[in-house]
Order: C-alpha cells, then sequence, then structure tokens
C-alpha cells in the first residue's frame, strides 16, 4: 500500500519553486515524485543506470543494502533456506504467501503435468551449433514457447497465473536439462512424476541409460537453497527488463525469453561463470596480489568477479549461506577444490584492502555459487543457466505485478547531445547514384 504523502520536497529553478510528495513505502528509501516534473517544470530528471530511480511500486521483495538483508513477502531469506522448498518460495513470489497444504498439491500437480516439452521442439535442439551457450539456447527456445502453447494472450496468461506459472517453471527446466544433454551428445532424460522439483532436474542432467544417477538428498536440499537463494532481487537488471519489455503487453514467453538474454551478461548472471574463470586463473597464476592490483589499476579493465553490487554495501546476505553451505557440502563430499581455498584469500585480501572497503565492495551471491556448482557437477556453461531456473519465480511473479497493477509503457526520456539541425544542403542526394 502506498501510504499518502505526509511531506514534500521543495524544488527550486530560478525563482520558480515546485512542490514534489515526497513517498514512502512500508520500508527501505522514500523518494520525490517527480512524475509531474515536465508538466509543471518542462524538465526531466536524468539518472544514468537508473541508480537513483523507483521506477514502480513493488511489495514482492525488499532489500536492506546497508544492513545487508533480503526479504520475500515479508520473510527473510536465512528462515525461508531452512524450512521450505523452493517450489513453496515460487508460489510465494507468485501469490504473495506460501502455499498451504492443498495449494502445494496443486501447484505440484501443475509443475508435473506441465513439465513436457512440446515433442516437435526437441528438434529445434539439434540446429544448434556444438558448442552454442546453453544461455542462447534456453532464451530462444522460450521465445518459441509462444508459437506451441495456446493462449499466449496477455489476458489468458495473466488468468490462468498458476498454470502459465507452472509451464514456464517447469518447461524451462526441462529444455535446461535437454539442451545439457544434447551438448554432451547423450540421449535425453525425461521428467519424473514421482520426483521432486529439484531431485527431478538433477535427474534429467544427470541419469544415463548406462550409468544410472543416484540422487544424493544433500545435494538435492543444496540445490533448493542455492534456487531459493537466486529466486527474486528485486528490479535487478533482468527483472527491469521484464518489466519493461511486458510493459508493451508482450505475452509472458517473450518477456522471459528477454530477462534470460539481460541475465546471460557478465555484470549480471554471467559473473558465477566468470568468477570460477578468474579463480582459475589466479591459481595457475598463484600470485593473488597482481591480481587485486589489475583489478585496482584505473587502466585496467579487470575487475574482481563476485565482489561488489549495486545495492549492498556490505556482504551479500545471500553469499554468506553459499559460503557455508559450500564449506560444508565439499566436506561431506569429501572435495578438495583448490579454488576454495583461492576464493578464501581472494576474499581475505579484497576485504582488507582500502580501495575496496571505501568503495564498500564485498563477495557478491556470485563468489562462492560456482565452486558449489562445479562440486555437485554442474558443467561450467550450465551456471547461468542454474541461475535462470532459480530466477523464474520472481520474473514471473514481477510480470504480474506489473500487469495487474496496469502500469503504463516504460518508455524513459532522454538528454540529446548529439549534432543540431543539419541544413538540407549539406545532405547530399543519392537516388541517382551508380553503387548500390
Ligand atoms: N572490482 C574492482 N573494482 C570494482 C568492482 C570490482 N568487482 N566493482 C566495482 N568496482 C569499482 C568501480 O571501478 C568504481 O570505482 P571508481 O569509483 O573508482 O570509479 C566503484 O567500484 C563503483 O563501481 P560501479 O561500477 O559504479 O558500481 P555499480 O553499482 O555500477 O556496479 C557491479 C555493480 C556491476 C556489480 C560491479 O560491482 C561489478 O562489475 N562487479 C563485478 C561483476 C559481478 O560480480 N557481477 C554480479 C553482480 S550480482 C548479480 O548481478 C547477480
Amino acid at each position: 500500500m502506498v501510504k499518502k504523502p505526509a511531506e514534500f520536497a521543495i524544488l527550486k529553478i530560478g525563482d520558480r519553486e515546485v512542490k514534489l510528495p515526497i513517498i514512502a513505502g512500508t520500508e527501505g528509501d522514500c523518494g520525490i515524485d517527480v512524475s509531474s516534473l515536465r508538466k509543471e517544470t518542462g524538465m526531466i530528471t536524468v539518472d544514468p543506470g537508473l541508480g537513483n530511480t523507483a521506477a514502480c511500486y513493488s511489495s514482492i521483495s525488499y532489500i536492506n543494502g546497508e544492513k545487508g538483508e533480503l526479504r520475500y513477502r515479508g520473510i527473510p531469506i536465512e528462515e525461508l533456506v531452512k524450512k521450505v522448498q523452493f517450489i513453496d518460495v515460487a508460489y510465494l513470489l507468485v501469490h504473495g504467501e506460501l502455499p498451504g497444504t492443498e495449494e502445494r498439491r496443486k501447484f505440484s500437480d501443475l509443475l508435473n503435468v506441465d513439465s513436457l516439452m512440446h515433442e516437435d521442439m526437441r528438434h529445434f535442439f539439434d540446429l544448434f551449433p556444438q558448442g552454442s551457450h546453453p544461455m542462447h539456447i534456453l532464451s530462444t527456445m522460450i521465445n518459441a514457447m509462444a508459437s506451441f502453447y495456446p493462449n499466449v494472450d496477455l489476458k489468458s496468461l495473466a488468468d490462468d497465473i498458476d498454470s502459465s506459472c507452472a509451464r514456464v517453471i517447469s518447461i524451462v527446466r526441462t529444455m535446461a536439462a535437454f539442451a545439457y544433454k544434447k551438448s554432451i551428445g547423450e540421449p535425453v532424460v525425461y521428467p519424473r512424476h514421482d520426483l521432486s522439483y529439484c531431485a527431478n532436474f538433477l535427474n534429467m542432467m544427470f541419469d544415463s541409460p548406462v550409468k544410472p544417477y543416484h540422487i544424493h538428498p544433500e545435494t538435492v536440499r543444496l540445490l533448493n537453497v542455492l534456487f531459493i537463494l537466486h529466486a527474486d532481487h528485486e528490479q535487478n537488471c533482468s527483472t527491469t527488463v521484464v518489466r519493461s519489455i511486458g510493459s508493451a503487453q508482450v505475452n509472458l514467453y517473450a518477456t522471459i525469453s528477454a530477462g534470460i538474454s539481460a541475465l546471460s551478461g557478465p555484470l549480471h548472471g554471467g559473473a558465477n561463470q566468470a568468477v570460477i574463470e578468474m579463480l582459475r586463473m589466479i591459481h595457475e597464476d598463484g600470485d593473488i596480489n597482481k591480481f587485486v592490483r589489475m583489478a585496482k589499476a584505473k587502466d585496467n579493465a579487470f575487475r574482481l568477479m563476485g565482489f561488489g553490487h549495486r545495492v549492498y554495501r556490505t556482504f551479500d546476505p545471500r553469499a554468506v549461506i553459499i559460503r557455508q553451505e559450500c564449506e560444508n557440502y565439499l566436506n561431506l563430499i569429501h572435495c578438495n577444490d583448490p579454488l576454495l581455498d583461492t576464493a578464501h584469500r581472494l576474499e581475505e585480501i579484497a576485504t582488507k584492502d582500502p580501495y575496496f572497503v571505501d568503495r564498500q565492495l564485498y563477495p557478491n551471491v556470485d563468489f562462492y555459487t560456482g565452486i558449489l556448482y562445479r562440486a555437485m557437477g554442474i558443467p561450467e556453461n550450465m551456471f547461468t543457466v542454474m541461475f535462470a531456473l532459480a530466477r523464474l519465480p520472481g520474473w514471473v511473479a514481477h510480470w504480474k505485478e506489473m500487469i495487474g497493477s496496469g502500469t503504463k509503457i516504460v518508455r524513459p526520456r532522454q538528454i540529446y547531445i548529439g549534432k543540431e539541425l543539419v541544413a538540407s544542403e549539406e545532405v547530399e542526394d543519392r537516388n541517382n547514384s551508380k553503387i548500390i
């Protein structure tokens, strides 16, 4: 609920004063409502990267970047990872409440029914060149879903949000596992109705006709934890893409496909793969300080991947949980990954270095995630796909919230810095040019 403004900010432009309402939410940042600014003054606001702009009202997740807190629908992530499973969190994000027993059963049934991909879509996988990144395959396949599944119009999708949500969450999991199987030249494994969401995914990834996969309960629990921690993160880059594209009333599948493309970037979800590549480089070189120096050098584009965040000014609370889980799991499976040691040493050096301390740069969610995925047997080019699977409920929840709130089409302004009017005589007439 948006509270009625109790305070106003006064903006002075020359000798004119404009009264702008101050908007307060339940918690967190207050904002100055500038929606009438252009009409009243002819001016607009400038905020590249939108770091100071609330582009919407939302009640899905809350971050306190100073304290390092993250809550979904009011519930801290620390509670959720201890007490519920990923499908509960998916339901919570989309519906606002954790599911009761009957709601959970229905949602689970839907996830099962919708887990099969249209058989004709399987041929698509054969057409991608060998070595295609699974994130590219995934965004293409999801975009294609609109052609295979009827009722993609906005109203049908929003009216039957449970089915739409279950279909996209469930099928994408199947597509991701199929993409992996294709990439290693093995036959695909179909989803099973007797397995939970995460166990099913692991089975589709790793079962084979010649080597049955043993589903380890601790690996399933861990995947649940990782998926829960990645499920939503308010107005991050890919969610902003989802809300922007969705505001043009594009169908859900095309919208999610765009979110996946945004997530694939190395400054966003692609960072989990980039972290492992960086840790391997540091490990092989052996000189951590050299890489820290490179990250600090103004003339070097190198950054410490998995460090820094637009919102957190302290440790990312997800990284804190994943760091601990990482140590526990590697101990449990007797895995001695030298990259974990490199990560610990890098964290220790960087978090004491004035450059990182002054800029409040701490490990983010991606710093330890890749090491865990490696230990679980997930190949590196699938890391960002794992992030995408986990983020689906968040994207769907934001899409639903945006559609339901009657949001106007997203259409920002700009400050034009190009050429002034070019005179007509300076534009050569090329209609009779011989060069076609
Ligand atoms: N290594 C070295 N320096 C850094 C790093 C880093 N990882 N991150 C930020 N800085 C420096 C910048 O050079 C800048 O320094 P300056 O003030 O001297 O110019 C300052 O810290 C602020 O950096 P910005 O880029 O302005 O911060 P912004 O909030 O725009 O970027 C981002 C956040 C993209 C996450 C950035 O910290 C980064 O590139 N990190 C590495 C990539 C990464 O881990 N991404 C995953 C983020 S989590 C997620 O998306 C799921």
